[in-house]
């Protein structure tokens, strides 16, 4: 039994580090071609979505295995959006890969980013969102997306999204579930807050 258990510890520990190196998978040239179609909404600083209004994600140093996850959510609509899923759909597990590593491989910075919440009643608030996420937005878990520096309207949208079910996420309907919708303003003011995190990718 030890023996199994041993074996299936190497097993984890070896799939582990495979997906450690997910950013490894794609090339980063190749996915900073295929990301002209994005550029578009991604690419432009401030700009936003219609109806509901809210600022189009920042992108540039987010981690690459959360890219992924998230493009595939787009596409079978787990995530329900259809710009996205219109942009998403075509793309194939090599393209979303080398997408991902041209947008991991920008490194965080700062970047001005207006906030209207509490951030400090949000700090107070952020502890169970740490494990996952950094105490600062930015946690070292590819898997889990970077909010550091993200746009404040953005997070407030998809927390409430996770809430409605409009963005189907077993994990984050239950961490959103107990929050009220001061609690959900609070948290992305303070997020969006920190100061190194993500940024608006441009092109050199
Ligand atoms: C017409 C504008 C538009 C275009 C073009 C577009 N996007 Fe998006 N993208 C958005 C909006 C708006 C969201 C936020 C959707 C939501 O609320 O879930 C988004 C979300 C995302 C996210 C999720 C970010 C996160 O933090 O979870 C990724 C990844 C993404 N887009 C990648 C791409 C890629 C790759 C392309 C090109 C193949 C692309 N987008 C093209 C508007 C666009
Ligand atoms: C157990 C791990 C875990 C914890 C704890 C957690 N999250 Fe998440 N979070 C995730 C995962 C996984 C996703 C990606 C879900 C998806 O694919 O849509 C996510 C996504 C998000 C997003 C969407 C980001 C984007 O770019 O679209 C926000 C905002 C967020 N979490 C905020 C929070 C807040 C605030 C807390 C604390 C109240 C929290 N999370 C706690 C794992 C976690």
């Amino acid at each position: 039994m030890i023996r199994f258990l041993s074996r299936q510890f190497v097993v984890f520990a070896a799939l582990a580090a495979l997906a450690s190196t997910g950013q490894a998978a794609g090339d980063p040239a190749a996915g900073k071609a295929k990301f002209e179609t994005c550029s578009g909404c991604h690419a432009i600083a401030g700009y936003t979505n219609a109806y509901p209004t809210y600022h189009v994600p920042r992108l540039g140093g987010q981690h690459a295995d959360y890219v992924v996850l998230a493009l595939k959510a787009y596409q079978n609509s787990e995530r329900w959006h259809p710009t996205m899923h219109a942009n998403a759909t075509p793309l194939s597990e090599q393209e979303m890969q080398d997408i991902a590593a041209y947008l991991s491989s920008f490194k965080t910075a700062v970047e001005p980013n207006p906030i209207q919440g509490d951030v400090a009643a949000g700090k107070k608030k952020s502890a169970s969102c740490a494990a996952c996420h950094g105490p600062d937005g930015n946690g070292p878990i590819t898997q889990y997306p970077r909010l550091a520096g993200q746009y404040e309207d953005y997070l407030h949208q998809a927390l409430q999204d996770y809430k409605t079910g409009k963005r189907n996420n077993p994990v984050m309907k239950g961490m959103v579930t107990p929050l009220s919708d001061q609690d959900i303003a609070d948290l992305s003011a303070y997020f969006a807050s920190q100061a190194r995190g993500l940024i608006v990718v441009q092109h050199e």
